[in-house]
């Protein structure tokens, strides 16, 4: 099976400073790809220039044996390649349901059909309930899960989380790691950035570590937490604090 993912070289510097160093990884269709590292470590960029937010400053992006590197992220969208944000952005004024079928909508949906839609992926996500109510009235796992319901409504091939279980209380998190098991099982490719290493451990095919923009390691869990330069970087201090970011 060819990778439905393919990073090579990639890096990215803003004025001077080097967020992103010479990474490159191959994701294969179905896997899941957790990534973990120190704050800073250069994990949102990775994404941000993985799904268009902006370009990197070297190497390439492949999506399908396509050449994506520099799409925007509205083209990779369509195309299925998705992501949320760390920092959560809903159109604080619509609805719940309003912010998931223009999502729907975004597919060329009709507006009745993405409403439909929208009241299926509410109810898969658990938001159902908050449906007419402005989306600036979610708590932080309300707005977590209208994240990843925006994102399903875009039919991803391939799902980008950033920190979707961030600000969570242990309690709100296995819902949305089964939720995150549902959307693979569908044959979705998930990456996602995560510092709960439980979560990371459990859902990971493979294990990306980032350090000061560099990659430290790449393989199984297993083979990632017996890592000592990773234990060193990343899991001496952060395994005992698992929730900063
Ligand atoms: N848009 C930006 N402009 C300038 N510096 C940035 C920008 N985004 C990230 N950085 C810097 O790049 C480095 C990596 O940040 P980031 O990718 O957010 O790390 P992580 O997500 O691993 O915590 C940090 O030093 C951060 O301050
Ligand atoms: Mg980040």
């Amino acid at each position: 099976m060819s990778p439905i993912v393919t990073v090579e070289h990639i890096g990215k510097s803003f004025k001077g400073l080097r967020a992103l160093h010479d990474v490159s990884f191959t994701v294969e269709p179905g896997e899941v790809l957790g990534i973990i590292g120190p704050n800073g470590a250069g994990k949102t960029t990775l994404f941000n220039c993985m799904a268009g937010m902006f370009p990197p400053s070297t190497g390439t992006v492949h999506y399908e044996g396509q050449d994506v590197t520099g799409w925007s992220d509205a083209r990779l969208a369509r195309a299925g390649m998705v992501r949320t944000f760390q920092l959560m952005r809903p159109f604080g004024s619509m609805t719940v349901l309003e912010n998931v079928a223009v999502a729907a909508a975004a597919r060329g949906e009709s507006e009745k059909e993405a409403e439909e839609e929208g009241w299926e992926i509410l109810q898969r996500v658990g938001l159902s309930q908050y449906a007419t109510r402005t989306s600036k009235d979610l708590p932080t796992a309300g707005l977590k899960r209208l994240e990843l319901a925006r994102a399903l409504a875009l039919h991803p091939r391939v799902l980008m989380l950033d920190e979707v279980l961030a600000g969570l209380v242990p309690t709100e998190r296995q819902p949305v790691i089964d939720l995150l098991l549902s959307i693979r099982d569908e044959g979705a490719t998930l990456l996602f950035v995560e510092h709960v290493m439980a979560a990371v451990m459990a859902l990971s095919d493979r294990v990306l570590v980032l350090n000061q923009g560099e990659m430290l390691a790449f393989g199984t869990p297993e083979e990632v937490v017996a890592n000592p330069d990773v234990i060193e970087a990343y899991l001496g201090d952060e395994v005992t604090d698992a929730d900063a970011h």
